[in-house]
C-alpha cells in the first residue's frame, strides 16, 4: 500500500483507500453482495435464468478461492468539486486514472515480494453494493479488486500478441 501511494494523483491528493479482505466471511460477503447486483443486471439484459446462475456461481467460486483481496476504493477526499456535471466527471476520471496507477504499483510490488495477483473488474460495476457488503464508510467507493495469493508454479502466463505500433501510435504534426 505504501508503494501504491507513490502513484501520481491530481492536486497531490491521495483519493485512494484500500481494504484487505482475508477472512472467509468477508470474502464471501463481498462476492455475494456483488453477485446479487450482477444477477439483477444479467436478468435485466434478458439472459436465461440458468445461465445467470452458472455465471454468478462461477464468479463467486473464482473470487472466494483467492487467499486474499485488496479492494481499491476512491473517495472525494482531496479532490476538487465543480458546480457542473462535465467537470465533476472529469475530476472523478482523474481520480480513477490515479487509482489505476496506484493499483499497478501495488501489483508490481506484490510481484516483487513473490506474490501473485490478478485484477478483476467487478466492483466498478457496483461500488455501493461492494461498499455495503464490507460495511465500509459511506464515502469509500470500491472500484478495483485485486486477488492476491502465492503463485501457482504450473501457471503459464498468456503470450501477449505483438504490439501493432502502426495502428496504436501516431506522430502529431
Ligand atoms: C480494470 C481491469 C479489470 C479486469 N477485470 C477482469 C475480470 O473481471 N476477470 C478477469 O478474468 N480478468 C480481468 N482483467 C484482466 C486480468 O487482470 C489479467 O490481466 C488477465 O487475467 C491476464 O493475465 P496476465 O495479465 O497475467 O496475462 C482485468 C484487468 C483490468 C486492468
Amino acid at each position: 500500500m505504501e508503494a501504491a501511494c507513490l502513484a501520481p494523483a491530481p492536486h497531490h491528493s491521495r483519493p485512494w483507500r484500500f481494504v484487505v479482505v482475508d477472512t472467509d466471511d468477508a470474502k464471501g460477503a463481498l462476492a455475494q453482495g456483488m453477485g446479487v447486483r450482477w444477477r439483477r443486471d444479467l436478468l435485466t439484459d434478458g439472459v436465461a435464468a440458468e445461465r445467470v446462475d452458472e455465471l454468478v456461481d462461477a464468479s463467486y467460486q473464482k473470487l472466494v478461492r483467492a487467499p486474499a483481496f485488496v479492494v481499491g476504493c476512491l473517495t472525494w477526499n482531496g479532490l476538487d468539486r465543480y458546480p457542473d456535471e462535465r467537470r465533476q466527471r472529469a475530476e472523478w476520471g482523474m481520480a480513477l486514472l490515479s487509482l489505476g496507477a496506484a493499483v499497478e504499483n501495488l501489483m508490481l510490488t506484490a510481484t516483487d515480494r513473490g506474490l501473485a495477483s490478478c485484477w478483476v473488474a467487478a466492483p466498478i460495476f457496483c461500488p455501493e453494493e461492494a461498499r455495503d457488503a464490507l460495511s465500509l464508510p459511506v464515502e469509500w467507493l470500491p472500484h478495483a479488486l485485486v486477488l492476491v495469493g502465492l503463485p501457482d508454479p504450473a501457471y503459464v502466463g498468456r503470450t501477449r500478441p505483438p504490439v501493432p505500433l502502426d495502428e496504436i501510435r501516431r506522430f502529431a504534426g
